[in-house]
């Protein structure tokens, strides 16, 4: 079994999140989400893989290189132009050899991770295993009907979907949908669609199992799944997950779990309410409050501000009474407040933007 991880803008469609570079490396309690996709790779036995590399693909290689730290052995392939999620696997059919491969979206969070996939495969060797689990609004995804675990239909971003089981962002496949690729048209937004390929299998006979998946999904396209994804990710951190080589000053008040990262002073007179993350060389001053549900990334710097149900990349500054909740802060971002606000702000912003609330 091989593994795929598609990552740097597959499809055509640019995300709001491109604004702050790559949105596969947006840190999730402060690690670059994408890393959790490959880990849960290797958590499921599987060794060998390929990241399929779109056009936005900065940062990816520098920090997976050849992968050996998270224990498996990552070579790259290059999509070049983003023509969809059934391009991004031809493109990686050449290292793929024939094997069945767990295909992994890289901005996708998987609660349960690609384990029962896995075993599900291994049950009843069939071609594909999809997961589905029931959304809110499933004219975002790729819509599945069942019959029982029969599929009825399969649609992509339909304007009516025939039913609320969206198609979650891993998939398992044998070599038999490479077939079906080389006959795929561009679909309306010109991309070669993974829901078409998985359409043709079951069209031509192929056996597709659905595997229903029971934990929490997320896909990260927007930024409010983002915040959520986070807040779920340090919702599920144990202390053995966090480091503490950071000071807490005697006057400061600690409530939670919470990650003090070296070089790090939580200084007196300031609060922080867990799950949080605060990563190297931070510095929380007097006043200050920080939330639960957030992430300071390295070298930022809090003073008297606060934050709660954020993600703040590295060294981002926040200075003054602005009360923050849900937001976004690129890197080397800098808020300035004078004045005391009554209520909360919400701020999303790429990297080094200066802001005067
Ligand atoms: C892709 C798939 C869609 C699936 C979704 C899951 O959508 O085409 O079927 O439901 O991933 O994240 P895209 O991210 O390309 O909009």
């Amino acid at each position: 079994m091989k593994g795929l991880l598609l990552a740097g803008g597959y499809g055509t469609r640019l995300r709001p999140l491109t604004f702050t570079g790559n949105k596969h490396m947006i840190p999730v309690a402060n690690r670059p989400i994408l890393l959790y996709g490959l880990e849960h790779l290797r958590a499921a036995g599987i060794r060998r893989v390929a990241i399929v590399l779109g056009p936005m693909h900065e940062g990816i290689q520098e920090a997976v290189g050849d992968g050996h730290h998270l224990g498996l052995e990552v070579t790259y392939v290059h999509q070049g132009a983003p023509k969809g999620l059934a391009h991004a696997v031809a493109c990686a059919r050449e290292f793929l050899d024939g094997e069945p491969f767990v295909m992994y979206l890289g901005d996708n969070l998987l609660q349960e991770g690609v384990r029962p996939f896995v075993a599900t495969y291994e049950a009843s060797r069939p071609d594909a295993v999809i997961g589905v689990t029931p959304v809110s609004e499933p004219r975002h995804y790729g819509v599945v009907e069942l019959d029982g675990d029969r599929i009825v239909s399969l649609e992509e971003k339909p304007a009516r979907p025939k039913s609320n089981l969206a198609l979650v962002g891993v998939y398992l496949f044998t070599s038999a949908v490479f077939e079906i690729i080389d006959r795929l048209k561009p679909s309306a937004r010109g991309e070669l669609e993974i829901t078409e390929a998985i359409s043709g299998l079951l069209k031509e006979g192929h056996r597709v199992v659905v595997q229903r998946v029971s934990g929490w999904w997320k896909d990260t396209g927007l930024p409010a799944d983002l915040i959520e994804a986070n807040e779920r990710v340090l919702s599920s951190l144990g202390p053995k997950d966090l480091t503490a080589e950071g000071e807490v000053r005697p006057g400061a008040k600690v409530r939670g779990l919470v990650g003090v990262g070296r070089g790090t002073v939580v200084e007196d007179g300031a609060e922080i309410d867990g799950p949080a993350i605060l990563g190297e060389g931070v510095r929380v001053g007097p006043g200050t409050r920080i939330g639960p549900g957030t992430s300071i990334g390295a070298g930022g710097i809090l003073l008297g501000c606060s934050i709660r149900r954020s993600i703040l990349l590295d060294r981002v500054r926040v200075e003054g009474p602005v009360r923050l909740s849900d937001s976004i802060l690129g890197r080397d971002v800098t808020v300035r407040s004078i004045r005391p606000s009554e209520t909360e702000a919400q701020i999303i912003v790429g990297d080094s933007a200066r802001i005067l609330v």
